[in-house]
């Protein structure tokens, strides 16, 4: 079944991700996340992603109170290039103070559009075993999670991502 995308919230817009982001986005990620681990998430977004992954990479931007773009969440995701019926989500985040107002929910279902008009019917993703916030949004999004062992009470695959970096993997289909 095919979900329509929530609506924004007023004053909240979407736009593809453009390689200007970059910097915004690594300096958001220092922000929402905090300094402990933001420099480790950093890694995770080198610039070629803002070159050569934005087709179904989107940014949301809320207006300030002067009336300028602030950027709000941001989703990376592109066609693999192995398997082109799949779209894989390499990144998605929300700024705190937005969260729980379906913005997320909104980048997957457009997301999810996008996908099938490039004939895509699953979309893969991946998280930590001790990230249940995203199990759980996942898990609503309508994923699946799979894992090969029990790690920190969750199903997921030792040392999927290195040494010590155990992933749950996540699947939808698209219908
Ligand atoms: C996970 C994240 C992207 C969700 O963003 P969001 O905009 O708050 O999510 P939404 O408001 O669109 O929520 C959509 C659904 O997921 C559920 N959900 C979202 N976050 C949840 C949480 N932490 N715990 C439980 N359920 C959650 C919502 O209840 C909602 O379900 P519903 O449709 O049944 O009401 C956001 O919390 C975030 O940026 N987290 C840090 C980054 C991260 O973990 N990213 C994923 C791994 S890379």
């Amino acid at each position: 079944m095919t979900n329509p995308a929530p609506a924004l919230p007023a004053g909240f817009g979407s736009r593809p991700l453009l390689e200007s982001d970059h910097l915004p986005v690594l300096a958001a990620v220092g922000e929402w996340w905090g300094t402990p681990q933001a420099p480790e998430l950093g890694l995770l977004l080198p610039r070629l992603f803002f070159q050569h992954f934005t087709v179904l990479s989107e940014v949301v931007e809320v207006t300030d109170d002067a009336g300028s773009p602030r950027l709000a969440a941001f989703l990376i995701a592109f066609q693999s290039a192995t398997h082109p019926d799949r779209v894989y989500i390499h990144f998605v985040g929300v700024d705190p103070q937005w969260r729980g107002r379906g913005i997320a929910a909104g980048l997957y279902e457009r997301l999810f559009s996008a996908a099938r008009a490039l004939g895509c019917t699953r979309v893969d993703a991946i998280t930590s075993p001790a990230n249940r916030g995203s199990q759980a949004f996942h898990a609503a999004l309508g994923f699946t999670a799979h894992g090969d062992q029990q790690i920190e009470g969750v199903a997921a695959y030792a040392d999927y991502d290195g040494p010590g970096h155990a992933r749950v993997a996540l699947t939808r289909t698209l219908d």
